[in-house]
């Protein structure tokens, strides 16, 4: 599913908006028709009230809770829109699109394994709350860890960071190698060196991988060309570029050229 251009920014209002670990917070918002629609993988797009600051930041949905109208968003802190973010209270209200992208293709696989890191991870968990099957799932984090026991509640969890402050010392992908990894397909969401070598393991192990990519975004709508990603296509010259916020976030990792 691509993004619907007849979407329109929508004023949500904050239930509430929590620091969860060091820098990273929580906001659970209520807005019924993105919860409705919502599916695991999409983003939204995060308005700022500072006018020195036009383009929306795009943030993941977390969580969906589509009786109540909710949903959950889980952000770092890294530059001056995150941080106004943070500065938000319950009852403010936020403008928001969305939901955007076209989110995991889920699969009625018997086995799955999930790959996150760092702020790749929030994503996940919807999806794995909607995968059917058996799951394993390994999350990397530079130091310290988010959303573990929520994960914990649908899936076996193995944890790598890169201080060994929690889990195994080392990336979630040497983990994953010395675990072992056995399914019939693997999602992931995280940084690009992460996403190069779960490309590589699912062409090694001879599954299908579907990554979600972390581009930096313009306009989060696919009017910009601020995301464009390579796509192995049948051309003269072998690939095609794509739009991150409209055709993906979530592609084929086999068609993906890093
Ligand atoms: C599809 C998608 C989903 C994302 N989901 C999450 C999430 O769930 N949690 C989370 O913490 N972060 C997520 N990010 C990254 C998040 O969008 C950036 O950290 C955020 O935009 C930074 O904004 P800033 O104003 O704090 O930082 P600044 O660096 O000041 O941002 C300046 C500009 O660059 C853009 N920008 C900066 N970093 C990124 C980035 N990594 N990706 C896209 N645009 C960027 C901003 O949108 C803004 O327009 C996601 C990014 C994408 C593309
Ligand atoms: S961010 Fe503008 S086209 Fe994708």
């Amino acid at each position: 599913m691509c993004q619907d251009n007849s979407k329109s920014k929508q004023s949500a209002l904050i239930i509430s908006n929590e620091e969860i670990a060091n820098n990273v917070y929580k906001m659970i918002i209520k807005q019924e028709q993105v919860a409705n629609e919502a599916k695991p993988g999409q983003f939204i797009n995060v308005y700022c009230k500072s006018e020195s600051r036009i383009l929306p930041r795009p943030i993941s949905l977390c969580e969906v809770n589509r009786e109540e109208g909710l949903v959950t968003i889980v952000y770092l802190v890294v530059g001056n829109g995150t941080k106004e973010f943070s500065s938000l209270q319950a009852g403010d209200r936020v403008d928001i699109l969305g939901s955007l992208g076209n989110g995991f293709d889920i699969k009625d696989c018997k086995e799955s394994i999930i790959v996150g890191g760092g702020v790749g991870t929030p994503p996940l968990l919807e999806l794995v709350k909607n995968l059917p099957g058996k799951k394993k799932v390994f999350l990397g984090f530079r130091t310290g860890s988010f959303l573990v026991k929520e994960f914990e509640k649908y899936a076996e969890v193995h944890i790598a960071t890169d201080d060994g402050s929690v889990g195994e010392k080392g990336t979630v992908t040497d983990l994953m190698k010395k675990v072992g990894v056995q399914g019939d397909i693997i999602y992931s969401c995280g940084p690009k060196p992460m996403l190069v070598a779960v490309k590589n393991m699912a062409e090694e192990l001879d599954i299908d991988a579907q990554i979600s990519l972390e581009e930096r975004m313009g306009c989060g709508i696919g009017a910009c060309v601020g995301c464009i990603c390579k796509i192995k296509a049948d051309t003269e010259i072998g690939y095609t570029y794509k739009k991150v916020c409209k055709d993906g976030p979530v592609f084929d990792a086999k068609e993906v050229i890093f």
